[in-house]
């Protein structure tokens, strides 16, 4: 899954190393803005450790629980063909299933104009559905076709209960994710441009449904070695729950723009639920998101300021990793460096590379540009 900040290539590249050669005397490794769950996952799935993972949004922490939250594997098959047996019952209920098909196709037309027009019928179709068409009512015509959305509406209703319901919820994200309707994010689906509205086509055509088979197999068959958690708070109240033999990773935001900005849709299919939405984005109101004060200029410095303290005085040793040039929320490496070395003597500094820098940096807001990265083991003072 593509994720602003993911730190999955930084895995195979310094920071695996890292971790490996730091771990091994530690009781628990916490991830206090696991984002992707790439590396709570990493660790839990592959070391002998206990693994707490933590995010503002629910959706982070839906995807990391998939894989810390069991510590065996789940057989998918059976569980998938009755989930969607229970989709299908669902669906049924409501008389909209033919339409949304002959709405969806009629878009995939290579004529703009009349691809356009297509679009803007979805768009009234979805948007008149009954309320418990959550996804489909908010982003049906947008950044999914009525098709996708209906399918993800259903089977989000009627995902399996037990250990599975996680991964179920998990592998529907990362589904919604691939197919989405937008670059690399959903801050925006592609405009009804000549030029945009192919990729809008061609993100219509993908099956949602098989997707989420295929993620929900996976989800299923990752599990930790030990039993994790992972729950929604925020990083600096976290520090709370720190002990002496934890290792900590902090991988901050480093840009202005908030993530809820970002992600706001796939935190509408972890939480099964969207207030009223609007704008090119079809955000939900500002309430809705969760805010940052990482993501703030004027709050940035305070609150790695407070973040460190918290970790050190819990005893605990860190990880920080953040982009070694400036970046859009005011922080930089040389800044959160000389924060971190206030509290803590700094073992190891490192630098690598990572290529994920959507909406990242000041100096190009390209979607794929590598970027240099600074990472640190700290240790208690
Ligand atoms: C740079 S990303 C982390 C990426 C993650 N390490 C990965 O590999 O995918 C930063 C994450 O911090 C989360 N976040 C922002 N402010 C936070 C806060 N105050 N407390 C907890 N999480 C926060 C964001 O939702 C986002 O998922």
């Amino acid at each position: 899954m593509k994720y602003m900040g993911s730190k999955r290539s930084m895995l195979g590249n310094g920071l695996g190393e890292l971790l490996a050669g730091v771990l091994p005397d530690k009781q628990r490794f916490v991830d206090l803005f696991c984002g992707s769950g790439a590396v709570s996952a990493h660790v839990a799935e592959n070391m002998q450790i206990e693994t707490a993972a933590f995010d503002l949004q629910q959706y982070a922490v839906t995807l990391a629980q998939s894989s810390l939250g069991k510590i065996h594997e789940i057989k998918s098959k059976d569980l998938w063909s009755r989930w969607v047996a229970r989709a299908v019952e669902w669906i049924d209920e409501f008389d909209v299933f033919g339409d949304a098909v002959m709405l969806s196709n009629e878009a995939i037309v290579v004529n703009h104009k009349n691809a356009v027009a297509a679009v803007k019928r979805a768009r009234i179709f979805c948007e008149d559905l009954p309320d418990k068409f959550v996804i489909s009512r908010a982003y049906g015509g947008y950044y999914f076709s009525p098709l996708q959305a209906l399918t993800i509406d259903a089977l989000r209703a009627s995902v399996p209960r037990g250990v599975s319901r996680t991964s179920a919820i998990a592998a529907l994200i990362r589904s919604a994710s691939r197919c989405s309707a937008s670059p690399g994010h959903t801050a925006q689906p592609f405009s009804l441009t000549s030029t945009a509205t192919p990729h809008l086509i061609s993100a219509w055509k993908k099956d949602i449904a098989q997707h989420t088979q295929n993620e929900f197999k996976n989800a299923c068959e990752s599990f930790a070695l030990v039993l994790g958690e992972a729950n929604v708070a925020d990083a600096v109240d976290a520090t709370a729950t720190l002990r002496e033999g934890d290792l900590v990773f902090l991988d901050p935001p480093y840009s202005e723009v908030q993530y809820s900005r970002f992600y706001h849709v796939l935190e509408a299919i972890a939480q099964g639920y969207i207030g009223d939405v609007s704008g090119t984005g079809r955000y939900p109101a500002i309430e809705e998101r969760p805010q940052s004060r990482f993501c703030r200029t004027t709050q940035s410095l305070e609150e790695l300021d407070r973040l460190m303290i918290g970790v050190a005085a819990s005893g605990a040793e860190a990880i920080v990793t953040f982009p070694a040039d400036q970046a859009s929320n005011g922080l930089s490496g040389i800044l959160v460096e000389a924060i971190s070395s206030q509290y803590f003597h700094i073992q190891k500094r490192k630098i690598s590379s990572s290529f994920s820098t959507l909406g990242g940096n000041t100096r190009s807001r390209a979607a794929r540009k590598q970027a240099t990265e600074l990472l640190l083991h700290l240790t208690p003072r």
